[in-house]
């Protein structure tokens, strides 16, 4: 949709959390190598984030990579972790990617030396922005939520809701207001558990690399006909 279009919905989402599923299953389809899949999938990364970009939302997650995702294969936890330093290497080459403030949600420490270094040099490079892009890799919400409680631990006699979410990898952000998983799976997979409270959720059949702008427009359209009531009465 045009940034016009967008902006006369009856809502917007300030925040829509993505997770990208289905690349698997794309690439099995056409008898080709799950790596295949995954590398299509991160093309769509880049253009849905551009698409976000474009149309001014002010913070988008996709989830990369969870804390499970390491039982996969090596060689396929390899080739994601490829394409991940990739994508952080020629970013800044790419027009759209340049306008928003990258963040990582996750826990780096297992990560390579390659991929810190360059994580580091993103975060560095784009903190001026005010769109957000949150990248979750080796992210996981249990993770997120016993760091933050070990953070917040002996420091106060009673920690609140604002504690917690201040100690969480996405402090200062506002909730997820939309959640979009692709790939036909109706599940939330451990993925922004706390920020997602009062999320729309939204699920569609298309896998991954398939997905376009005109699915984002779908799931723009489905938030903006929702009635978020918080718990109040109608
Ligand atoms: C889920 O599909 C996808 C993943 C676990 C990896 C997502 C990674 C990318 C899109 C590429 C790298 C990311 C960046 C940020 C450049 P699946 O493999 O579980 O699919 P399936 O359910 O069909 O098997």
């Amino acid at each position: 949709m045009t940034n016009e279009e967008f902006s006369q919905l009856a809502a917007k989402p300030r925040h829509i959390g993505i997770i990208m599923d289905g690349n698997g299953r794309w690439a099995k389809k056409r008898a080709l190598p799950r790596s295949v899949g995954h590398k299509f999938g991160a093309r769509t990364f880049r253009a849905i984030a551009e698409y976000c970009i474009k149309l001014d939302i002010e913070v988008v997650t996709f989830f990369a990579f969870s804390t499970e995702n390491w039982k996969r294969p090596k060689e396929e936890v390899d080739g994601i972790m490829q394409l991940f330093i990739e994508y952080l290497q020629d970013s800044f080459n790419r027009k759209g990617m340049q306008n928003m403030r990258v963040r990582f949600l996750g826990d780096r420490a297992p990560l390579s030396d390659e991929a810190k270094a360059l994580m580091k040099n993103v975060e560095q490079e784009t903190a001026e922005y005010k769109n957000q892009l949150n990248i979750a890799i080796n992210y996981g919400s249990h993770d997120e939520l016993v760091t933050a409680f070990n953070k917040l631990n002996g420091k106060k006699a009673e920690i609140s809701a604002q504690d917690i979410s201040e100690a969480l990898y996405t402090h200062g952000q506002p909730d997820v207001d939309l959640l979009v998983r692709t790939g036909g799976e109706q599940r939330i997979s451990n993925f922004l558990l706390w920020q997602s409270a009062y999320a729309e959720l939204y699920f569609t059949d298309t896998l991954w690399p398939d997905f376009k702008e005109k699915d984002l427009d779908q799931a723009l359209t489905f938030f903006a006909h929702r009635q978020r009531r918080f718990g109040a009465a109608e």
